[in-house]
């Protein structure tokens, strides 16, 4: 059988930097609050008329094929994990396989919000352990802020979330005991409304209208404790999970890359775990929370950083919207 080995990642941020500060001109907040309770110092948020989702895949997209060392044309498949697409239909792998001229391939878009790119690197695994693709492209990007509730009511959900893509090729190897060693998914939608975006639903007679649209039915709403109280619970069991699948302990872990929800909850899981600062990479600081993006945006910066070296044991684990949580092991 075929392993799964992370070729190459890039990433694409917006230009624009939005601080704190700004963000205390547009709601009731302040820098403090936001620090303490979110470790957050400023964020992305994109340009319109410049990026769009497709936009930003785009450059990191093209910037994990350079770096994994293959042509445009050897990628055989793609995965796209967004909750924010360009468009309501068709699904954002479609736009993304015409943006870099891979007419014909296949593509398929995952919506499992925080969780979707370790899910999406899951299926790119199954594919590839089965010999069906040898190149999976696997990319995660968002455009959260114009989705965003900007008034004091979406304060707490607005000053998390922002924009940004990241994408890593994953590639076939015949070599055993390297690459994705194993993926855990787990999902319980008793909690959907925990964190979700109502409309527009479908199962309505008018899908958009007025009075809707005034009811701010169309924005992030968040159960903020509740999200947290389970984030900190389900990232410590998937991470333990997936190590235990491999009799292995949280002191065999070279890094541990957790979505990027909340800087106090990746050191609570960090606490939890007993891992030292330097097992585990955290860059929501200057970046905010990216949905699908944060996973392979910090894969590919960790690597710039040269925090990842070849046989490490990384651990990739996520929980979001669902709820939904997920852990991916790898021998790099
Ligand atoms: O990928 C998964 C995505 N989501 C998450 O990971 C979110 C997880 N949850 C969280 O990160 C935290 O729950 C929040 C950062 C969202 C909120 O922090 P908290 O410590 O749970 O605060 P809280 O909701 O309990 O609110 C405490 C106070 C409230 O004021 P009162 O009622 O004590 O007077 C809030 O109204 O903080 C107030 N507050 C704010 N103040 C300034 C809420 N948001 C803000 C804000 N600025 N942005």
């Amino acid at each position: 059988m075929k392993n799964s080995l992370i070729a190459g990642a890039g990433h694409y941020l917006p230009e624009r930097i939005v601080t704190n500060d700004e963000l205390s001109t547009l709601m009731n907040t302040n820098d403090a609050w936001i620090v303490e309770r979110t470790g957050i110092k400023e964020r992305r948020w994109f340009t319109p008329g410049k990026d769009t989702v497709t936009s930003m895949a785009k450059q990191a997209s093209e910037m994990a094929i350079k770096n994994a060392g293959v042509k445009t044309s050897e990628i055989d498949f793609i995965i796209f994990a967004t909750i924010t697409p360009d468009y309501f239909i068709p699904g954002n792998g479609v736009l993304l396989q015409r943006e870099l001229g891979l007419q014909g391939i296949g593509a398929l878009d995952v919506r499992n919000a925080c969780s979707g790119f370790v899910y999406a690197l899951s299926i790119a695994d199954q594919y590839i352990k089965t010999g069906m693709y040898q190149n999976i492209l696997v990319v995660g990007a968002e455009i959260q802020s114009s989705a965003l509730d900007k008034s004091d009511e979406g304060r707490s959900s607005a000053v998390i979330f922002a924009d940004g893509a990241g994408a890593v090729v994953l590639q076939a190897t015949d070599e055993p005991n390297r690459g994705i060693l194993s993926t855990h998914l787990h999902a319980d939608g008793d909690y959907a409304e925990e964190l979700y975006v109502k409309d527009p639903g479908s199962s309505r007679e008018v899908r958009i209208s007025e009075d809707l649209i005034h009811s701010g039915s169309f924005n992030l709403k968040m159960n903020g404790n509740a999200v947290f109280k389970h984030a900190v619970v389900r990232f410590d069991e998937v991470i333990r999970e997936a190590l235990a699948a491999h009799q292995l302990g949280p002191e065999n872990l070279d890094l541990l890359i957790p979505h990027q929800a909340n800087l106090r909850i990746s050191q609570f899981v960090q606490a939890k775990l007993g891992l030292e600062d330097e097992q585990v990479f955290n860059n929501i600081m200057h970046y905010g929370n990216t949905t699908a993006a944060t996973i392979p945006v910090a894969i590919s910066e960790a690597l710039e950083q040269q925090r990842i070296s070849p046989n490490d044991l990384v651990c990739l684990a996520a929980f979001g919207s669902g709820f939904s949580w997920a852990s991916a092991l790898i021998r790099w």
